[in-house]
């Protein structure tokens, strides 16, 4: 995911419904919803599916930025110089995510330098997964295997999103995301197949991330607020409780061919309904982390504050650098 799509206060003004029009565009972008049909930045939108779109992909971007922190800080760490350079283009992967989703937020009349001032304030949410540390190697793989194996998940569905500059971003990040997977369940097999203390360090990352990774699908359909709406606006194509158990029944298979154990003694398969059943979760702990009192949110908010300050002077650079450029072709021009 990283799009758990939760309601933050501060959002952007209504744009003014007064226009005689209004009605033929909302009959218009009806239609469209009902032929399946994609709306683009140019064409009316009612101001709350604009609103919706711009709470979620914000948050998708914010979660993309702040997840390069968790595996960030292994890449001086890294075993090898193999494993360095592929977890350095895993986080470069997860930064570009996140520029891509900014930009295809910014086609909805917003600013990035607002979302990016929501995030630092703390008014925007962004996943609770990337709240939780990374306290040995083994981490590393499990974020790719398990946290990267949700967000496809939850992306793979995106891509059919509505809305077109979203839908066109969630294509590309899904193939990146589909290498993320791919290369954390490699990290993981190579260290099950060495020693015993490597594959116990595997086994105690799994048994911390597990359950934090299914709540990463949000809260649970009937506690999920805004769900039927999104679903309505072709934004949102599978529920919340849906994709969880999409996601366990394909994992456990690929745990059993790792050998490791789920940490969830409730975990058994279910001939009748054909699927996994799993044991209830710690919702009090989701809500406590995403509110930000989880084990590293001050963290990693204060990391990215820091980054974004540091970073101020080619920020600047820039634009004196396109100011410049503005200024030659103008006397060129003359
Ligand atoms: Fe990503
Ligand atoms: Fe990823």
């Amino acid at each position: 995911m990283y799009t758990q799509s939760l309601d933050l206060p501060g959002q952007p003004a209504e744009r003014p419904l007064a226009d005689a029009s209004v009605a033929d565009r909302q009959s218009a972008f009806d239609a469209r919803m009902a032929e399946d049909a994609k709306i683009e930045p140019m064409d009316w939108m009612p101001d709350a599916y604009r609103k919706t779109l711009v709470r979620q992909i914000s948050q998708h971007a914010h979660s993309e930025i702040i997840g390069m922190q968790p595996e960030g800080n292994w890449i001086s760490r890294a075993p090898s110089l193999k494993r360095k350079a592929i977890l350095l283009a895993k986080v470069q992967d997860e930064g570009g995510h996140g520029l891509y989703l900014y930009s295809a937020a910014e086609t909805l009349d917003v600013s990035r330098d607002d979302l990016v001032d929501a995030l630092h304030t703390g008014r925007a949410k962004y996943s609770s997964i990337f709240n939780y540390p990374t306290l040995t190697w083994a981490d590393v793989g499990v974020i790719g295997w398990l946290v990267d194996g949700a967000a496809i998940m939850n992306q793979i569905p995106l891509c059919r999103c509505s809305y077109g500059p979203y839908a066109r971003a969630m294509i590309r990040i899904c193939k990146e995301e589909s290498f993320h997977q791919r290369q954390g369940y490699d990290a993981l097999l190579a260290m099950m197949r060495g020693t015993e203390a490597q594959r116990a360090m595997v086994q105690e990352a799994v048994d911390r991330w597990w359950f934090p990774v299914l709540m990463m699908f949000g809260p649970p359909d009937a506690a999920s607020t805004n769900s039927t709406q999104t679903m309505a606006w072709g934004i949102k194509r599978i529920s919340n409780d849906d994709l969880r158990q999409k996601f366990v029944d394909a994992t456990v298979e690929q745990a059993r061919i790792l050998g490791v154990t789920l940490p969830d003694p409730g975990l058994q398969w279910n001939a009748e309904r054909g699927h996994y059943d799993y044991s209830p979760l710690d919702w009090e702990e989701f809500w406590r982390v995403i509110n930000g009192d989880g084990p590293c949110n001050r963290e990693r908010l204060a990391t990215r504050v820091k980054a974004h300050e540091d970073g101020a002077w080619v920020r600047e650079a820039a634009l004196a650098h396109a100011e410049k450029r503005a200024r030659r072709t103008q006397a060129k021009a003359a």
